[in-house]
Order: C-alpha cells, then sequence, then structure tokens
C-alpha cells in the first residue's frame, strides 16, 4: 500500500509540494484547500501530467476533511503568506485563527499522522499545532532549519564556484531574523569554511541567509518563497517514509535540550521512520549558546501571545 499524505493548503507552497511529491513517488496525494476548484483543478492538472513523467500516485483536490482520513502523514501549509513589509511576526494571528481549527480535524480524520508545519510564523504555529493535536512530540515536526540551511548552502556554493552537494551547514534556532548559523560546523567538502572563504564574505552571506524569506519576498511582491521551501519538505517527508535516519535541521519540541524547556526551536533531528527520533545536541561556543536563547526567547513571545 502507498502512504496517504495530505497537503492542507493547495497555493504556493502546497501545490508545488504536491509536485515534488507525486514526482518523486513518495505517496498518493490529497490536496485540500478552502477555495473550491483550486485544489480540484490543480490534483487533477497534476494527475495528468503522470503518463508524461511517469509517476504512478494518486492525487485527488478536495475540500472536504473526510478525503484526508487515514492519513500517513499531513502538511500543514494553509494560511497567509508574507506580503511586503510584513514581518513573519505580523502574521501570527491571522494564521493561529486558520492553524487551530484546521489542526483539529486533523486530529480527528488522520489521528495517527506525522504532521510537518509549514505555515509562518513558523515555530509558533508548530507549537500550536502540537498542542492542539495532542500528539507526541515526535510526530509533529516544524520545517523551516532545512530552508534556511539550503538558502545559506546555495550562497556559499555560488560564492565558492563549486557544487551545492559539497557544502554542508546548519543552521539553527527560530524561523526570522534571530536565526543561528554555526559556521564552525560549516564545511565544504570536510574543509573548514574559514579556510576558504574571508570572514567578512561569510559574515555577508550569513546575513544574507537571515533575511533570505524577505529578499523573495520583495522580488516577488505578491507572495513568499515556494520553490525551496517545498522541496524541503519533500526531503523531510522522504526522510520519514524510507527510514534514511537523516540528520536535519527542523524545529522540536525541546524538553530541556540546549537548556530550552517546553518550546518549538530549530535544532538538529534525526528523522526516520518514528519521525523525531533523536535530538541532537551540538557543543555550542557560549556566543552561540546565547544567539540560540535569544532565538528561543523571540518564538516564546510568540508562543505567549496567543496562549500555547
Ligand atoms: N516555514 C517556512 O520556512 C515557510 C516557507 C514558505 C512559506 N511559509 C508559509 O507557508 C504558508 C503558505 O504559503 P503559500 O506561499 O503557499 O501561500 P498561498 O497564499 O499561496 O497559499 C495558502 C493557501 O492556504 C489556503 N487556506 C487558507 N486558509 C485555509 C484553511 N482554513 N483551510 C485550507 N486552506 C486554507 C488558501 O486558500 C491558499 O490557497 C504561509 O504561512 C507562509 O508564510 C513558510
Amino acid at each position: 500500500m502507498r502512504k496517504k499524505i495530505t497537503v492542507i493548503g493547495a497555493g504556493n507552497v502546497g501545490a508545488t509540494l504536491a509536485h515534488w511529491l507525486a514526482a518523486k513517488e513518495l505517496g498518493d496525494v490529497v490536496l485540500l484547500d478552502i477555495i473550491e476548484g483550486i485544489p480540484q483543478g490543480k490534483g487533477l492538472d497534476l494527475l495528468e501530467a503522470g503518463p508524461v513523467e511517469g509517476f504512478d500516485v494518486k492525487i485527488k483536490g478536495t475540500n472536504d476533511f473526510t478525503d484526508t482520513a487515514g492519513s500517513d502523514l499531513v502538511v500543514m501549509t494553509a494560511g497567509l503568506p508574507r506580503k511586503p513589509g510584513m514581518s513573519r511576526d505580523d502574521l501570527l494571528k491571522a494564521n493561529f485563527n486558520v492553524v487551530k481549527p484546521t489542526i483539529e480535524k486533523v486530529a480527528q480524520y488522520a489521528p495517527e499522522c506525522f504532521l510537518i508545519v509549514v505555515t509562518n510564523p513558523l515555530d509558533a504555529m508548530a507549537q500550536t499545532a502540537y498542542k492542539v493535536s495532542g500528539f507526541p512530540k515526535n510526530r509533529v515536526i516544524g520545517m523551516a532549519g532545512i530552508l534556511d540551511s539550503a538558502r545559506y548552502r546555495a550562497f556559499l556554493a555560488e560564492a565558492l564556484n563549486v557544487s551545492v552537494q559539497n557544502i554542508q551547514g546548519l543552521v539553527l534556532g527560530g524561523h526570522g531574523d534571530t536565526m543561528v548559523p554555526v559556521t564552525r560546523y560549516t564545511t565544504v567538502a570536510g574543509i573548514p569554511i574559514a579556510d576558504l572563504m574571508p570572514k567578512e564574505q561569510l559574515d555577508k552571506i550569513i546575513a544574507r541567509t537571515a533575511k533570505g524569506g524577505g529578499e523573495i519576498v520583495n522580488l516577488l511582491k505578491t507572495g513568499s518563497a515556494f520553490y525551496a521551501p517545498s522541496a524541503a519538505v519533500a526531503e523531510m517527508v522522504d526522510a520519514i517514509f524510507n527510514d534514511r535516519k537523516k540528520i536535519l535541521p527542523c524545529a522540536a519540541y525541546l524538553e530541556g535540550e540546549y537548556g530550552i524547556n517546553g518550546l518549538f526551536v530549530g535544532v538538529p533531528v534525526k528523522l526516520g521512520a518514528r519521525g523525531i527520533e533523536q535530538i541532537i545536541e551540538i557543543k555550542l561556543t557560549p556566543e552561540e549558546h546565547a544567539a540560540l536563547q535569544k532565538s528561543a526567547a523571540a518564538v516564546k513571545e510568540l508562543v505567549d501571545i496567543i496562549g500555547m
């Protein structure tokens, strides 16, 4: 039996994710949105790409939650994206009012699913999904760190004119301007980045990474990034369904790790068949530790506003 994946929100991120999932044959896809016709139309269009691309998965667009029943994995992308000049945090209340009732339905129709949250502000929405669903913490995962790290890696590969596959790098912390790139763990084919790039250039790339989402928002003017965000989610789905035990930076519910308690923050986790199988605690310098605490405090502020 193929796995069943529900993607909630058939907008830019959701529809592009459905495309990656189908192309990689990671499972049958249910695409759900509140707008009538959009998920059905995009779903049908994607289904019709199957014979050309050679993927054999079922794709169904719907407005009806009963179609999501028994999903193995649900990805939450519904909500408003950022508009120019809007911070992720401005989105807080609007998207809380979308995420809370939607996750109640997810818990009702797919009580055993893995839940990947994409809706911004990411860490606060992951916390909402965790609290509202009542799912164990290994089954609720926020997507942000893979995207932030991918941006960082793409900029480094471009600057050094090397393959993106040679770049290993980790971005921790909340999704937003307080993210924490751990440059000591950035390597190019195993070579520490400090040996290959002057500090000023690296600092510029880090600053660009922290504002990576805003850079795209300003260019697009009518939406936010979706190719790289949805590719990042597809990597998480692949890691879970294929039990890859891949170490990836994701937002996870921390209970004491890194000195943070009761909060979703981006940290390296091991993703496998049981979802988050381990939270990897790496040794941080006092500066990195302080930056991570600051990032967690920013998440806590949002979580307090919505009472989660
Ligand atoms: N975590 C990350 O790194 C990251 C990256 C990119 C985007 N995002 C976030 O993902 C979300 C989606 O972005 P997008 O670009 O796809 O936006 P979009 O506007 O293109 O799509 C959002 C979709 O959600 C639907 N929707 C709204 N309320 C709904 C509900 N109650 N039930 C079902 N569907 C509903 C809308 O009709 C729309 O089709 C935004 O909050 C955005 O900020 C997060």
